[in-house]
Parts: C-alpha cells; structure tokens; sequence
C-alpha cells in the first residue's frame, strides 16, 4: 500500500545535505573508524578506505539517493514503483528484508549511543576524575553488567529520537540535525585544536596519516580490505534504505551528485578529524592506539584524565560522538517511520509512538547479552548480541543491499539503466560519461560479492586466508 498524501520536503538545500550526512556520520565515523585504523597500522588503512570510499561508497549512495527520490518513498514501495513493469520478479520482496537492517542497526546503535550518555555525563560529574587505567576499564565492564544504567541510556537516546521526529521533516527532523550538525563542526573543531596542541601529537599524526605497508600487512591484507570495504558502506549507512529515505524528500532539482560529493566530503572530513583527536592524543600519553573497540570506552579516558581540564575535554568528546550518533539515530529512525506512513498509511505520531516502543525494547537483548543472558555466545566464544546484530547488518544486510540495488539499477528487468542517469544527471550540472556503466554495472557487482564471502571467512574461518 502507499500513501496518498504529497511527500513532505526539505525547507532547504542544506536541510537535506545536513540530514543525509548526519544519517552517514555517526559511531562509524569515530568509534569504528579509529579502532579499525589502530587494528590496521595506520595511514595505509587510511588510504584504502579513502579509495573505497569513492570508487564504491559514492556511486552505490547515488544509486540510492535516486532510487529515493524517483520513488518517492521508503525502499520497499520505491522498489514497487520503479521496477520493470513486464518483470515477473518482485523486487520490492528482498527490499523488505533489507529494510529490516535499519530496525537492526538501531537495537544496538542505540544501547551504544545511551553508554556515550552515560559517559558525557561520568564526566562531567567528576566519575572519571582521577581513574586508574584499571579503574576505567572497571568503570566500562560496570556498566556493561548494569541493566538499570544502560536501560536508562538507552530509554533516553530513544526519547530524544521519537521527539526530534514527532513533528515531521520540516518541523522537527531537519531543524533538530542542523542544529546538531553545527554543535557537532563546532565541537569538532575545538577538539581537533586542543589534540594537536599537545606534546607528542606529530608522531601520533604520522601513524594516522603515513602511510606505511608493514603496519598494514601485520593484521593480514584480506582482512585489511575486508574491513576498509565494510567500513565504506557503514560509514554511509549504505544499502538498508535510510540514504534512500533522505533522498525522497529531495527536490527534483537537486543535482544528487553534486549533493552527494558534499555528503561524502562531510562525513570524510569528521572521520579523518576523529583520527586527528584520537590519535595524537593517544600518542601524547604513550597509549597504544590498537585497542580494538574499547578504544573510546577505555582507552581514552586515560588519555583525558592525563590532561589538564580531563573532564571538560572529555565531556566535551563524549558529547561530540553522543550527538554524531543521536544524528543517525534520527534520520535512520525517520526511515522506520516514513516507512509506517508509507505502507500502512499510519499518522506520523502513530508510526513514531509504535516504532519507538518497538526499538525500546527490541534493543534489550543487546543490554541484557552483557549480562543476564551472557552464557549466550552466538558467534562464538566470547561474543555477545551486538557482535550478533552487527554481523547481520554491517558483514550482510549493507554489502548484499549495495549489491541487490546495484543488479536493479542496471538490470532491464529492474529500474534500467537509463532511468538512473536520468534521475542522476537530469540538471546537467555534472555529466556522468555513459563508459562508466560497464564499471558500475560489472565491476561493482563483482566486488561487493567478493568481499562479502570473505567477510564470512574471516568471521568463521580466518586461518584460510590472512
Ligand atoms: N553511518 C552510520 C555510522 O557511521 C551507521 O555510524
């Protein structure tokens, strides 16, 4: 079913560049992105996402803003509407299933953004003031095994997202991002200058930005790519739909490559910022920045309380990525919704009331796999719910999603490739050259599969290939 009322629009070109990049910029940006760098030796990394990035990341959300905007609707019913009428396959079927990662994502994005909360808040209370590296890695494994204090995190990081999208895109949605994305440039900047200011920041620098093919090789090269890839498509929330949704309530004039190079330079600029943070800091105070993902949860409050001002500058961090990732929370939470509208013809504050109680507690069985139900280890010895949650979204629903949005955009049983460039290029303002089909037809496809399977073996057998 779809709805019969005339979609919502942004006020402003830069509501929907705000919105779509604050969808992008969240936890991948900073937490990921600089405990996969730190596993992977560095600059070399650096680069290889970069180059991802561009040769995949950028076409794959073109792809998806088009398929947003000329359907006008969430995936599934964009799907309906734009697929080959003379096709027999039903292409908005696995379109559900991948839609199904944003409800994912979220059940554990926001148990992570209530712990970021709980940390701005820890330190601006004094609760870090002092710590001992073991009493920060206490402070952390506490809190993990707390229902109570990560129920309340959470329950407040939902709270503030149903609110930011109770009133509609105009009202509430876009007005609320832009105001957290100019908090977030401001807060990143000031960050930034105080890291670099710091003794010993240049050799912090080198590491993140030199590129040096030994650090690289150490972890094993395939994973290395492996995870530059799935950091690609995570970092621009790529193939579950919620690009898709910002790109439905675009004007037809925007040029979406135009608004697509702003997107992606904006969410670049703060992951390569993040590391211009973390890395000399870490550096400064002589700690090793290959901690893996506790990096930001232990690692750095040693760093801050080694500073003068500790617990300013480290409420100010915490608050900086509570607000990265309250900005994904948004706008991948504005997809749940659209999407309640869109299929059921649901009022806006009905999707929002019943979405919002479904994520609430859907996102209890990641509180509850760091404590009650910790015996269940689903991937493994020593994995957890979210380890769980994130395999099907991040190793899965966002490479198979670029993948099945890829054959439908240039299979002439799906959308057709003329239909994407004409979406794409119909302002004229950058011309894409038509030899480029070959590449993104072909080659893309080909890739995405590749580093798919190897996401598997890495997870399950990661002694067949280093
Ligand atoms: N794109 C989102 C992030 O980077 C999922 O956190």
């Amino acid at each position: 079913m779809t709805q019969n009322k005339p979609r919502e629009q942004f006020a402003s070109r830069l509501g929907f560049i705000l919105m779509t990049a604050g969808c992008a910029i969240g936890l991948g940006n900073v937490w990921r992105f600089s405990y996969i760098t730190g596993q992977y030796g560095g600059g070399f990394f650096v680069l290889l996402y970069l180059i991802f990035l561009v040769m995949l990341g950028f076409p794959v959300m073109l792809m998806e803003l088009a398929i947003g905007r000329a359907g006008r609707s969430t995936f599934p019913g964009a799907f309906r509407k734009l697929q080959n009428p003379a096709s027999r396959f039903a292409w908005y079927r696995p379109a559900y299933l991948l839609f199904s990662g944003n409800l994912i994502l979220l059940m554990f994005y926001s148990v992570i953004t209530g712990w970021l909360l709980l940390y701005a808040c820890g330190f601006i209370t004094g609760k870090f003031a002092g710590a001992t590296t073991v009493e920060c890695s206490e402070i952390f494994s506490d809190m993990q095994a707390d229902p109570t204090q990560q129920i309340i995190g959470m329950l407040i990081s939902v709270l503030l997202t149903v609110l930011a999208c109770w009133g509609g895109v105009r009202k509430t949605v876009e007005k609320s991002i832009k105001v957290m994305m100019i908090g977030l440039f401001m807060l990143l900047i000031l960050l930034v200058v105080q890291s670099l200011s710091l003794p010993n920041a240049k050799s912090g620098l080198s590491f993140f930005l030199k590129p040096d093919l030994n650090n690289f090789i150490n972890e094993g090269w395939i994973s290395a790519v492996h995870a530059a890839m799935a950091q690609a498509f995570f970092t621009l929330s790529l193939g579950i739909g919620s690009i898709a949704v910002c790109g439905s309530y675009t004007s037809s004039d925007a040029s979406l490559p135009r608004e697509g190079l702003w997107i992606i330079s904006l969410d670049t600029m703060v992951a390569i910022a993040s590391g211009l943070i973390i890395f000399p800091a870490c550096a400064a105070f002589g700690i090793k920045a290959d901690a893996g993902p506790p990096l930001v949860f232990i690692t750095l409050p040693n760093v801050f309380n080694n500073m003068t001002g500790g617990s300013f500058w480290g409420f100010l961090f915490f608050s900086f990525l509570s607000i990265a990732a309250l900005s994904t929370l948004i706008a991948v939470f504005e997809n749940l919704v659209a999407f309640g509208m869109d299929e059921w013809n649901w009022s806006r504050r009905k999707s929002c009331s019943i979405f919002g109680t479904a994520l609430a507690v859907l996102s209890l069985p990641c509180i509850w796999g760091f404590n009650w139900w910790q015996g269940f280890q689903p991937l493994g010895a020593n994995s957890n719910i979210l380890d769980l949650e994130d395999f099907i979204v991040s190793n899965n629903l966002l490479p198979l999603g670029a993948l099945f949005m890829t054959v439908f955009c240039f299979s002439r049983y799906g959308w057709r490739a003329e239909n994407l460039f004409r979406e794409l290029d119909h302002k004229k303002s950058i011309v894409l050259p038509r030899v480029l089909v070959f590449y993104l037809r072909w080659i893309i496809s080909l890739i995405i599969l590749l580093l798919w399977l190897v996401g598997w073996q890495q997870k399950f057998w990661p002694d067949l290939l280093k």
